[in-house]
């Protein structure tokens, strides 16, 4: 059942190639340039005359909420808010019928994200759903919605359900902006293309496995990690933390990369490992005048790079390539290496990385 794989979670971090294709199939035709999904089609007003969306999600849903944040914005130039589920529901938020809200949930069983669901249609709000789990209750109390269509995810750290979650949010960003038209059909088409050779640029960050294990291992005894990123892969910091958290019980923080001299910079010296995706586009020279200040206070960087770069691997102690993207797809792939690393130094330090201590794969109670 783990197809040959030691964990259910490395088995579905290797899905993540056919899962991101099963989550566009059908719904992005490259070659006509249309996207086309009933659940937004058939809402599209609803979508166009919102003031705004409110996505409300927990934990690694809320991380792909965050990223949606930057892409509906950037493309579609629709105001995004982005809430925990769990202080949505309980602070007396002003929603209206002109706010659409999305709710995003693997499991379509958090009872926090249910409860907000809840509180958003009773005043009035049309509730979009972003789920896995077919039936799900999410599913089934939203007013709308679209699957992910990942296949069932068993292993409790989420992997394959958050990059397939930023597929379909970016398919239904890619289609509101040009029903917009805040994006051009060159452009439009431009990141259809893109997207469809998101699956085999995957594949390829997966053959760094043995490399990171490679980093895994120097690493695997610290205490504290730090993860920084910038734009879009800021929540790809955030995700990369609480991916360590879980399953390697090792403490990590995710911050945007600016925020370091606001309080962080304190922490470093040289047994902080620090995480930084530092691919090219993407406010690339600012990260690299981050890493210089880090690496001038010994701290051991391990850089998410383009491949080809020179100027992270001149300063940092590891580099860890993938392909390059668009920076708006760039999550896609600079999650993959954070995901590998986790589990490697899980595996080593000989945790439950499939059923982490005190922690549920749906949690139904708030
Ligand atoms: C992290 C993780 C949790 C879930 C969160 C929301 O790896 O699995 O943080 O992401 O509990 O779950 P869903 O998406 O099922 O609502």
């Amino acid at each position: 059942e783990k197809g040959g794989y030691d964990h259910f979670m490395l088995k579905e971090i290797y899905e993540q190639p056919s899962a991101i294709k099963d989550t566009y199939r059908g719904r992005m035709l490259v070659d006509e340039a249309i996207i086309k999904m009933a659940g937004v089609e058939d809402n599209m007003k609803k979508f166009l005359n919102a003031n705004r969306i409110i996505i409300v999600a927990c934990g690694t849903s809320w991380h792909a909420g965050l990223v949606a944040e930057y892409i509906f914005e950037d493309l579609a130039r629709i105001p995004v808010e982005v809430e925990y589920a769990s202080e949505f529901r309980y602070r007396n938020p002003v929603i209206t019928e002109k706010d659409v809200v999305i709710a995003i949930s693997q499991s379509g069983e958090t009872a926090d994200t249910l409860a907000a669901i809840k509180l958003a249609k009773s005043k009035g709000a049309f509730v979009f759903g972003v789920c896995n789990v077919v039936g799900s209750s999410i599913a089934r109390e939203t007013n709308a919605g679209a699957y992910t269509h990942a296949g069932p995810e068993i292993g409790v750290a989420s992997t394959k359900a958050f990059t397939t979650q930023i597929t379909l949010l970016t398919l239904i960003a890619l289609r509101l902006a040009r029903a917009n038209g805040t994006i051009s059909s060159s452009d439009f088409r431009h990141h259809l293309i893109e997207l469809e050779m998101i699956p085999e640029k995957v594949k390829k960050t997966l053959e760094s496995e043995a490399h990171i294990k490679m980093i895994a291992d120097i690493y695997k005894d610290v205490h504290h990690f730090l993860y920084l990123g910038r734009g879009y892969n800021f929540p790809v910091a955030l995700e990369g933390a609480l991916k360590l958290k879980e399953i390697s019980y090792i403490h990590a923080e995710g911050y945007p990369a600016a925020e370091m001299k606001h309080g962080p910079i304190a922490l470093i010296d040289e047994n902080m490992p620090i995480v930084v995706i530092a691919t090219k586009r993407g406010h690339y020279e600012k990260v690299v005048s981050n890493i210089q200040e880090i690496k001038s206070r010994k701290g051991k960087i391990i850089g998410i790079v383009t491949e080809g770069d020179v100027e992270v691997k001149a300063l940092a102690d590891h580099v860890i390539e993938v392909p390059e993207t668009l920076e708006s797809l760039s999550p896609l792939l600079t999650t993959i290496p954070l995901q590998l690393l986790s589990y490697h130094i899980a595996v080593m330090l000989n945790r439950n990385v499939d059923q982490p201590r005190n922690l549920a794969k749906s949690v139904t109670v708030e």
